[in-house]
């Protein structure tokens, strides 16, 4: 991997059906190291469909999927899923644990031995805990997900992406049930991790807070994107 030559994310006629419905109708797409790049697009256009296929949860009919230097369709996927942090439209988090729990959940598949006894090592509940305080979230580790805000619900799941050491975001709209105060924050706070070195492909509706914070804002329309600036 030669991050000065090579991109985080490269597409290259992605194509993609559910049954004889055709979603994707050849996507080309790059994304550099440390670039933070939005999605746009009406809804049912494939924008999650196509975030899911980046993170290796969808495989295309069609086209070349390479994600930090490793090609997806050639079972380059297991090199690289420690590094790809996936945040769902619907979050993901586990209700009725706290939101430390729920941080701590991004080692799980790392350390099975503490995940299945729930007990961690003293510096995974540190890195947690400096994950929580990063995202602005102090005092709530102990706290029930289902307790907190939206706005914090979604902090909690950046801080999940940053204590698992991604190297890639991938946000499937963030910040659409949050009042626009709170979801420029959180966009703010999302895309600053590019100076922590991660690249970060987000859904995004609010067009105004995608051309203010990204680095390129394409919409997804007819199956193919288009730039929008
Ligand atoms: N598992 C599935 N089986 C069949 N069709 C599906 C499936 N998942 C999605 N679709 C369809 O594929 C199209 C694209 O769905 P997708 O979820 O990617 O859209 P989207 O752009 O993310 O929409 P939204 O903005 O509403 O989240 C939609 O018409 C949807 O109904
Ligand atoms: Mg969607």
């Amino acid at each position: 991997m030669n991050p000065s030559t090579d991109h985080a994310v490269e597409l290259r006629d992605v194509s993609f059906s559910y049954g004889p419905s055709r979603v994707l109708r050849g996507v080309n797409l790059e994304v550099g190291y440390g670039e933070a790049v939005a999605i746009m697009g009406r809804s049912g256009s494939g924008k999650t469909t196509l975030l899911k296929i980046i993170a290796g949860l969808l495989r295309p009919e069609k086209g070349y999927v390479k994600v930090l230097g490793h090609n997806l369709q050639s079972g380059g996927l297991n090199s690289v899923r420690g590094r790809i942090a996936y945040i769902p439209q619907t979050l993901g988090l586990i209700e009725g644990e706290s939101a430390l729990y729920n941080v701590l959940l991004a080692r799980a598949s790392r350390k099975p031995l503490m995940f299945i006894t729930g007990l961690w090592g003293r510096d995974d509940v540190e890195d947690a805990i400096e994950a929580l305080r990063l995202v602005g979230l102090n005092g709530v580790d102990r706290r029930r997900v289902e307790t907190l805000s939206g706005g914090e619900r979604q902090r909690v799941a950046i801080a999940r992406a940053i204590f698992q050491g991604a190297v890639l975001l991938l946000a499937d709209e963030p910040v659409s049930n949050l009042d626009l105060d709170t979801a420029e924050a959180i966009v703010n706070l999302m895309v600053g991790l590019k100076s922590r070195g991660l690249s970060i492909i987000s859904i995004m509706h609010d067009r105004e807070l995608a051309l203010k914070y990204f680095d390129r804002v394409y919409i997804l329309d007819g199956g193919v994107l288009r730039g929008e600036n």
